[in-house]
């Protein structure tokens, strides 16, 4: 039987540049934060969550800088509910074409008694004075309920009710903590859906993190239950076992429109592009089965399934990997392609680069062509992804490193550091080794290799090497990654690549203590 009604439009809030950025090891700088960004646009979110100003001067800076370039998606910036915060976060969204504050304070008794110290009364107030003083800035304003699941009905409905009174354009009930199940967060939206007054005049969202392996399963309940927008990251990526997936809850809608009769805003071939370039950017890769963006999520393996495959393809597929854009016949450049067709496929990638950063990615596309035959995306990223790293403390300028069976592996590095050349050299069990011995000599780093990953990109012997490394320093994890043809260059840049991010990861860090030293002043 046909539906008779439209699909109703889910609203797609991306919290990928905040909640995501708070996955150990996320960290980006303002101008990987800008590349994903604007892929996000591309992607075709209702929303991009660009950060928490008040975090850090580098949050403060990435909102601002999305806020100017990315236009034509509401651009969002998180902030407790205090006037310091709220007044940060309208700064940093000023030039967004269409700006959002998103205000949040926790509900729930357990967050009241132990963390905020706070009576239920005394929490209203704040809630609604905070919600006006956001709408005195920007006429979007989202107000979340942390650990809504975990908060007594009665008081959420009161909340939500208040401020939607006050101006709250989206009102957000976050399960905090992942701990709802799908059958009780479907009833939980509903009531909520049923007792808030005024509830039908904004948009009710859902935030559900993953500790139960639950996200995905909740965010569709809540949309069946009549939620309207849900919050998600790319990859799943987030804060602890991380957010519901964006890819997920896009496919799973439109995969099942017999259930839900929904549509969303997501360019569906954009998925899969903008979960490479997250796994580019920030070196965290899925695990092979992941849904829909895994690698072998569209494999099949099993002969009787492959006979299934090429006999009808719907016998075991449900969806096809075009569909997310993870196509078989992508454009593949080679010696032959020419400036033009480089330009057009920075183009596609979504790269906005400046003639002189062409010109040096052409001739170094060039040199790489010369030694492999196809050149992929992800080859063209790590061609141009440099122009990511502006200002980087670190530069490897010269690696030379002697190993064989019958020596001890011995390298020589040298390194530009704020613009002066170092150079060292160290032995080590192996040539990668010795070359993170020579670094580490040199840089006087005192960080520890925890996860180091060598793949080739999309091929055997002559292809790059793609290496990433994990370092730890002070209980933080930091992933850099690089790609060569020649795996020992790829591992000394991997690791050159890690070191920078850890030197901005902790700017960032005395950025934020000094914030927080400057909140407890208030
Ligand atoms: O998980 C959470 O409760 C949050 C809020 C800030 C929305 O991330
Ligand atoms: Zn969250």
């Amino acid at each position: 039987m046909k539906d008779i009604y439209p699909p109703r439009i889910i609203k797609i809030f991306d919290t990928t540049l905040r909640d995501g950025e708070q996955s150990p090891g996320a960290s980006m700088n303002i101008q990987e934060k800008l590349n994903l960004a604007r892929q996000l646009a591309r992607l075709g979110v209702d929303t991009i969550e660009a950060g928490f100003p008040i975090a850090s001067e580098g949050d403060f800076e990435a909102v601002k800088a999305i806020s100017q370039e990315v236009k034509g998606v509401e651009i969002a910036a998180l902030a407790r509910a205090n006037e310091k915060d709220i007044y940060s976060a309208y700064l940093a969204l000023k030039d967004a074409e269409k700006p959002k504050i998103h205000t949040f304070i926790a509900t729930s008794d357990i967050h009241l008694k132990y963390k905020l110290k706070m009576s239920k009364e005394a929490l209203l107030e704040k809630a609604i004075n905070m919600v006006r003083y956001a709408k005195s800035f920007v006429e979007k304003v989202e107000f979340s309920a942390e650990d809504a699941s975990r908060t007594d009905i009665d008081f959420l409905c009161t909340v939500l009710e208040k401020v939607i009174e006050t101006g709250a354009t989206t009102v957000n009930i976050p399960d905090t903590v992942g701990y709802s199940v799908p059958l009780e967060h479907y009833n939980f939206v509903k009531t909520v859906k049923e007792r808030v007054k005024g509830i039908e005049t904004v948009d009710l969202s859902v935030h559900c993190h993953n500790d139960l392996g639950l996200a995905t399963a909740n965010s569709l309940s809540a949309v069946m239950a009549g939620a309207d927008q849900v919050e998600c990251t790319i990859n799943g990526i987030g804060e602890r076992a991380g957010n519901a997936a964006l890819e997920e809850i896009v496919m799973a809608l439109n995969t099942r429109k017999d259930i839900y009769n929904t549509a969303t805003n997501i360019k569906m071939t954009e998925i899969y592009r903008s979960s490479q370039l997250f796994t580019y950017i920030t070196g965290i890769s899925v695990q092979p089965n992941k849904a829909i963006v895994g690698k072998n999520a569209f494999a099949h393996e099993a002969g009787i399934h492959q006979d299934g495959i090429l006999k009808e393809k719907t016998t075991y597929e449900i969806m096809t990997p075009e569909s997310v854009g993870k196509s078989e016949n992508e454009l593949v450049l080679g010696k032959h392609s020419g400036k033009h067709a480089f330009k057009e496929k920075l183009k596609s990638l979504g790269y906005l680069l400046t003639e002189e950063e062409i010109e040096d990615g052409f001739l170094r596309f060039k040199a790489l062509a010369d030694k492999k035959k196809d050149i992929y995306d992800e080859d063209i990223d790590s061609l141009v992804g440099k122009y990511s790293h502006p200002s980087e403390k670190y530069e490897l300028k010269y690696v030379n490193v002697v190993c064989g069976d019958t020596v001890t592996p011995l390298a020589m590095v040298k390194l530009l550091i704020d613009g002066k050349l170092q150079y060292d050299s160290a032995c080590g069990n192996g040539p990668v080794d010795a070359v993170y011995n020579a670094i580490k000599k040199i840089t006087g780093s005192k960080v520890t290799v925890i996860k180091y990953e060598v793949k080739s990109i999309r091929g055997t012997t002559e292809a790059q090497g793609d290496v990433s490394v994990t370092i730890e320093e002070s209980g933080t994890d930091i992933t850099g990654r690089s790609a060569h043809t020649d795996i020992v260059v790829a591992s000394a840049k991997a690791y050159v690549n890690a070191l920078n991010k850890l030197f901005v990861h902790n700017q960032n860090i005395r950025s934020s203590l000094n914030a927080v030293t400057y909140d407890k002043d208030r």
